[in-house]
């Protein structure tokens, strides 16, 4: 399959009003000339991000506020998108994660998660992948998923746990598709520096975090290179390969221990 090219061709980014999303709107619309439509709640974020991209390149951006996590909603604008614009590719970025025990939660924070990083994104993922399985000029979409897909991450159970069910789905879903100019393509990254890991609870896990420049570079090439799944980074590829080789109890057990330490107090 040829590389996907990107440019003067529409992509939709969910998640753009802050870090990862916002950093990959910015690359795709200065690197690759792409077009972008931009999704989040926070409308006043993305107006930001709109302005900022007009001053550095010629690219279109185009704004929609969208609560993913409202699946009717996220249907009415799929369809409407699709309709309207000629897309080519979807990054399918937003996500929710929370740090602490899973007794903790409360029956809000657990539907709300599950909602935005499962059912909504499964909603959009399903609608877009009909649409581009139908589709004769080349497509892609990029769904990002966490190692936490391969290992699951005491202290954010529910948060690996989803990352999991969308790491499966969409990697199952993607040999169904018989479009030969269209692939799913999974990013799997570690930790990232960006909102999501900004709380004093990550500090002790900072250090081995990635800037988000960079992964967002690389999660682009996973996109445009048509890469089934794969993972930023050398020494997240090369602790994964080992990590399969070891007892899951064990990386567990390890992983809970170094998770509560960095909870401290809040554990
Ligand atoms: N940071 C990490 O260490 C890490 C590691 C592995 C994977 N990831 C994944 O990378 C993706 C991006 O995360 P990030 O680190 O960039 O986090 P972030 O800075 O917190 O960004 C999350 C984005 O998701 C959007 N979002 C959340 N709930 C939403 C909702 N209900 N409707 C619409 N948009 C919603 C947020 O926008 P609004 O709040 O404006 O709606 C925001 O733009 C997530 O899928 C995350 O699971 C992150």
């Amino acid at each position: 399959m040829d590389t996907l090219n990107l440019k003067d061709q529409w992509v939709v980014v969910t998640g753009a009003s802050s870090g990862l999303g916002r950093e990959m709107a910015i690359q795709l619309a200065t690197q690759y000339q792409a077009n972008i439509i931009i999704i989040a709640r926070r409308t006043q974020q993305l107006e930001t991000l709109k302005e900022e991209i007009n001053k550095l390149c010629h690219s279109e951006v185009i704004i929609f506020t969208l609560d993913v996590s409202d699946t009717n909603a996220v249907k009415t604008f799929s369809e409407h998108i699709l309709t309207k614009y000629d897309i080519r590719a979807l990054v399918l970025n937003a996500g929710l994660t929370y740090f602490g025990a899973h007794k903790a939660l409360d029956l809000t924070t657990k539907n709300q998660i599950l909602n935005v990083n499962i059912h909504g994104s499964l909603e959009m993922l399903t609608i877009f992948n009909n649409h581009f399985v139908s589709k004769k000029s080349p497509s892609g979409i990029l769904v990002i998923s966490s190692m936490g897909a391969y290992h699951p991450v005491p202290y954010q159970a529910l948060y690996s746990g989803t990352k999991a069910f969308l790491f499966n789905f969409a990697y199952a879903l993607g040999f169904e598709n018989e479009n030969p100019n269209y692939q799913i393509s999974i990013y799997t990254p570690g930790g990232i520096q960006t909102e999501m890991t900004s709380d004093k609870k990550f500090n002790k896990l900072k250090s081995w975090m990635m800037p988000v420049n960079i992964a967002a570079k690389e999660a682009i090439k996973t996109l445009i290179n048509r890469k089934r799944v794969y993972i930023p980074g050398f020494f997240n590829r090369i602790g994964n390969y080992f990590m399969h080789l070891i007892p899951k109890s064990w990386i567990g057990s390890q992983m809970a221990k170094m998770y509560k330490k960095s909870l401290g107090t809040n554990a």
